[in-house]
């Protein structure tokens, strides 16, 4: 028989794109799956066990091999830096990093920073040979600039709004975001069949979305 896969999900935005494309992977995964409070969630028909997680928490789930697979984005694999197999582009939850402010923002030394991606913002920066100061928030990150606690922002757009909403401007883009499925480094030797039918699964769902968006 198949081994079990325990899979870490995301919650949140992510979560919706994730579980169509599962479905449409052909994988059951159940409706009380869309709104249930419930954290571990066992598909015994399809061999898995979903772990419901805070999104930020993925990566680290999967490394230490509480889960054998996870749906993570770019995003949260850059800042988290864990030693986990990146194994496929899942080509969901499209959006991007960048670097926000105010239209009539001007250089000054030693900018402040803002954003949820600490990690992310000091390489940027620093790759640039540019010094900041990085300011770790948690969210709303768009305030920042507003209310003069910083000079920019590094942070995830994804339609826009956000932004437009309150009258910034998106300077630079730094890179594009999709979700990835990554495994444990363990799993991915231990479960290689069962990991191996998923992205065989998965494969043409994502080839045949991509080619919609091209088109
Ligand atoms: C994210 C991100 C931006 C916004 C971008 O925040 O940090 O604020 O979404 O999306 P948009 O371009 O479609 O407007 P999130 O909704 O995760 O909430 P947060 O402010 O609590 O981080």
């Amino acid at each position: 028989m198949q081994d079990l896969l325990k899979v870490a999900m995301p919650k949140g935005r992510i979560y919706k794109q994730a579980s169509k494309l599962f479905r449409e992977a052909g994988l059951s995964i159940p409706e009380e799956m869309d709104d249930s409070r419930k954290l571990i969630i066992p598909v015994p028909e399809a061999r898995m066990e979903f772990i419901m997680a805070k999104p930020v928490d993925v990566p680290t789930y999967v490394e230490y091999g509480v889960a054998d697979i996870g749906v993570v984005g770019k995003d949260v694999l850059m800042e988290e830096n864990r030693d986990v197999y990146e194994l496929l582009d899942l080509g969901i939850a499209r959006c991007r990093m960048s670097v926000i402010g105010l239209p009539d923002w001007e250089p000054v030394l030693n900018p402040r920073v803002a954003t949820k991606y600490p990690n992310v913002a000091s390489q940027y920066f620093r790759e640039l040979g540019q010094q900041v100061e990085v300011i770790k928030l948690n969210g709303s990150i768009e305030l920042a600039p507003l209310i003069g606690l910083a000079d920019r922002i590094v942070d995830m757009v994804e339609t826009g709004s956000t932004i437009r909403e309150n009258g910034l401007m998106e300077h630079e883009q730094i890179f594009a975001i999709t979700s990835r499925l990554i495994a444990n480094r363990v799993s991915y030797r231990m479960k290689n069949d069962a990991i191996q039918a998923l992205c065989d699964r998965l494969q043409p769902v994502i080839a045949a979305a991509s080619t919609v968006v091209t088109k």
